[in-house]
């Protein structure tokens, strides 16, 4: 029995890594998908070639986590094609460089705030208030140990995912006699396109040193579907006892 008959999701940062696989489980799940990312081309080939078949019916739409109405228009489509929405996957994110708070501009603070922080708040407001009047709904943040420890990444990074940690929280606790959930998964290191501009090799040693050097006690990657098979269980019904949670998926990493 699929986990996700007849659920419609919405799922950001669609089109790539973690959010394409999580499509993809969902799917396969027979839940009905809007896939929402930025990269028209590529959310046009997921719906058109490579997940075509699947059980669930998959929409895609072009959105930008940083722009208001472009996320309001995401949530109406999902809204007005498939006739509600059960499920939110705030999984479209961007990683810093690695900056230290004393070499952090204002630029890139703000663009990592407003992906992985703001964005996620805003689609968590819109549905949140379609899932009051339905009385059920559930949200799934794709957060990262970068939001439970202090040295994953930069410090905007890890403001920003502390912050969306914070953001479950509250709403799984706020909203948990109204039928809604929310919970966050915190992955470890997976290889996506995340980092595909940046040059490791370029970072200066003191950070290889106070940042870098953690990775050493990682056991191993992961792929972007064993974060997905756990996205899939937090979205279904099996997991309905589950809320204001943040599942840790990352090998063993922070055990250490
Ligand atoms: N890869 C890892 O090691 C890792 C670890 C922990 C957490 N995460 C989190 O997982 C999530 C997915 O990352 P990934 O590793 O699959 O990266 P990825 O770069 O492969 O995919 C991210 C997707 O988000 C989209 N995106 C970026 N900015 C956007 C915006 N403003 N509006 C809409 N879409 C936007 C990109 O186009 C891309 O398709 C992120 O939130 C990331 O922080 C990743």
């Amino acid at each position: 029995m699929a986990e996700l008959n007849n659920k419609v999701a919405i799922i950001t940062g669609a089109a790539s890594g973690i959010g394409k696989a999580i499509a993809s489980s969902f799917l396969q799940e027979g839940s009905n998908v809007l896939v929402a990312d930025q990269s028209k081309e590529r959310l046009t080939r997921m719906a058109t070639v490579e997940m075509a078949s699947y059980p669930g019916r998959i929409l895609t739409c072009v959105a930008d986590m940083t722009k208001e109405d472009e996320i309001e228009l995401m949530i109406s489509q999902a809204l007005n094609q498939f006739g509600k929405v059960d499920i939110l996957v705030n999984n479209a994110g961007i990683m810093d460089h690695f900056e230290p708070v004393a070499e952090l501009n204002n630029l890139r603070w703000e663009q990592v705030i407003k992906v992985n922080l703001e964005g996620p708040m805003k689609a968590m407001r819109s549905v949140c208030r379609i899932f009051l009047q339905q009385k059920s709904g559930t949200i799934v943040n794709i957060a990262s140990v970068g939001g439970l420890f202090g040295t994953r990444a930069g410090a905007a990074y890890t403001a920003s995912k502390h912050g969306l940690i914070g953001l479950t929280k509250n709403t799984g606790y706020y909203y948990a006699k109204d039928g809604i959930r929310c919970n966050a998964i915190a992955p470890g290191a997976v290889p996506t396109n995340i980092l595909e501009d940046f040059d490791m090799e370029r970072l200066p040693e003191k950070t290889k040193e106070r940042i870098m050097g953690g990775t050493q006690t990682n056991p191993r990657f992961g792929a972007p579907e064993e974060i997905a098979a756990v996205a899939v269980f937090l979205a279904s019904d099996k997991s309905s006892f589950v809320n204001g949670s943040v599942v840790t998926v990352d090998g063993g990493w922070t055990a250490y």
